[in-house]
């Protein structure tokens, strides 16, 4: 049946093993740590636990600089301690997906290393070389200010060797058979270890030609049918959630419009409008984008997040727009990075503010997709702004005000612990939330449980309604016969609305509170939306509890 489609309706949570939950006391977190947490992840009602690359690296870019795909950092455990890890995630019924990083290797990776020692390695073909420095070498560098080239000359090798990302990056010749089979291999290795499938980094990079002198590299797409029809033949319900920041018209040839390609996108359009709606108190790009991201097929969903493990990144808005971003949520030439985003976490980039931290919780959760969150946003972590680049956001998990956050007994945890200041762990930590009814936490909590009931979002089709208020966004969701809606109030100022909700007079049944609606004798509802509200709606009652029988 359709609905076995597990990815449809999940709730993403994403970790970093390094900075979760330390076991053992030597100040980096590990697989006992992270399974020992099982139960809290549980309880906040996540189905699908998102891993951010754990196997050996020389840690030069957190982890998605692998030098071996079979393995794990020993840092963090053992590969018995991961299928531990995996079997305790299934008890409680929650899946696994891991970071498939292989649009490049780490440059200490055995295979890189034979390909620059010897032009007759077999693994020399498997990354990609010029002898000559390309003209476009000063091109299309992902980190720029960080990253000077793309590529970057071996003096091992004597050639010049193409990175997408940093010069210790060096890119996988993906076009290669030999490097298909073996990016085929890694994940049936790991399904066979538990896991449902992989979130693939720079997933148009990887499909991507690689060479010197392409000037307009054509996109490999038919590669995408070869990952999916695999890992379905090892595993039915595996999946791959690609990391591709593309237009909206290119997203069908990610997806396949016969579902044969990948099952999962981040909706990075979709993301990037979002905050401009937020800055600008206007509905307007928000709803724009959802309609351009709409129609996906049946079998494929969106993932939605907030904010990520990298800068939140704006580059696909009008320069003005963007500006109008960073004003409001990263004013500080220290809260922006590589000219195009915003390296904050969420709770600082909204002041810490509770209401609008719960709006924008809300938009997540009530957005066509599934959620993806953020290790830590549930409990509205802070950045250190001291660290470099990115790291700023990957501060470890604030457990409790024990020292350290209680992430770990060592004195010297891999990284620093947010200590001081409101966001500080004695004053934000996960135990102090759980005990405290109100909390982001526990709301957080209840948001989830509610949300799993509404599964319209997931696979209903989506209406906008018009309010006639800029600040209002009202979405209607419609699934078999059963209708739900949510509004939202993006602006700091109350606002009444009147509207119609397009199912004439059907009353609306309020799921988080007591502000049920009746309409007046025209069908049309009034609201009272205070700021930074929202109302989740069930249209006509509860009698859906009845009728989604037939599910
Ligand atoms: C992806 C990751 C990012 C990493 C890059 C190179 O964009 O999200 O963190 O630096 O790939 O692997």
């Amino acid at each position: 049946m359709i609905e076995d489609l597990w990815y449809k309706n999940a709730v993403f949570y994403c970790v970093s093993v390094e900075t979760f939950m330390d076991s053992n006391g030597d100040g980096v977190g590990d697989f006992e740590g992270l399974t020992r947490r099982l139960d809290y992840l549980h309880g906040l009602g996540v189905t699908a636990i998102w891993l951010m690359p754990f196997q050996p690296s020389p840690g030069k870019d957190d982890g998605y600089d692998v030098s071996d795909h079979y393995g794990i950092d020993p840092r963090y455990g053992t590969l018995g301690d991961f299928v531990e890890f995996a079997h305790g995630a299934k008890q409680r019924g929650m899946r696994v997906i891991i970071d498939l990083v292989v649009n490049h290797t780490s440059d200490q990776h055995p295979w890189f290393q034979s390909a620059r020692l010897d032009p007759k390695s077999p693994y020399r073909d498997w990354y990609v070389w010029s002898k000559t420095k390309p003209k476009d070498a000063d091109e299309g560098m992902i980190f720029p200010g960080v990253q000077v080239t793309t590529w970057t000359k071996d003096a091992k090798a004597g050639a010049y060797y193409f990175h997408r990302f940093y010069d210790h990056q060096p890119d996988l010749n993906t076009a290669n058979p030999h490097v298909q089979a073996e990016i085929l291999k890694i994940m049936g290795f790991w399904l066979e270890l538990g896991v449902s499938g992989f979130r693939m980094d720079a997933v148009p990079f990887v499909i991507a030609e690689k060479g010197a002198g392409i000037e307009k590299p054509k996109q490999q797409f038919q590669m995408l049918r070869l990952f999916r029809q695999f890992i379905q033949w090892r595993r039915g319900d595996s999946i791959v959630l690609a990391e591709a920041n593309v237009a909206p018209e290119e997203t069908i040839n990610y997806v396949g419009d016969d579902s044969d390609r990948l099952q999962m996108m981040f909706n990075f359009h979709v993301n990037q409008n979002l905050f401009l709606a937020m800055a600008t108190e206007r509905t307007e790009p928000l709803v724009k984008a959802l309609m351009e991201t709409r129609g996906l097929p049946d079998t494929a969903q969106w993932g939605l997040h907030l904010r990520n493990h990298d800068e939140l990144d704006l580059g696909r808005l009008a320069p003005e727009d963007r500006d109008k971003v960073f004003a409001a949520f990263g004013p500080e030439e220290t809260h922006q990075l590589y000219h195009r985003g915003i390296r904050r976490r969420l709770a600082p980039m909204l002041d810490g503010d509770e209401r609008r931290l719960k709006l924008a919780y809300s938009l997540l959760f009530t957005l066509p997709g599934v959620p993806v969150i953020r290790y830590g946003d549930e409990i509205g972590m802070g950045d250190d702004l001291s660290l470099p680049e990115r790291y700023c956001a990957r501060t470890p998990m604030q457990w409790s005000d024990e020292p350290h956050g209680g992430f770990t007994k060592s004195d010297t945890p891999v990284m620093p612990v947010i200590t001081d200041g409101p966001y500080g762990y004695p004053h934000l930590n996960a135990a102090y939330q759980r005990r405290n009814a109100d909390s982001l936490l526990n709301w957080l909590e209840r948001m989830i449980r509610m949300r799993k009931e509404i599964p319209e979002v997931a696979w209903g089709d989506l209406v906008p309604v018009d309010t006639g208020a800029e600040a209002i966004l009202a979405l209607r969701y419609d699934w078999r016969g059963n209708s739900v809606l949510f509004l939202h109030n993006l602006s700091a100022k109350p606002c009444e609305v009147h509207f119609r909700t397009g199912l004439d007079d059907k009353p609306l049944v309020d799921l988080l509170g007591h502000d049920h609606r009746k309409p007046d004798d025209g069908n049309t509802f009034s609201v009272l939306m205070e700021p930074y509200g929202l109302r989740w709606y069930r249209v006509g009652g509860l009698d859906y509890l009845l009728t989604r029988s037939e599910i």
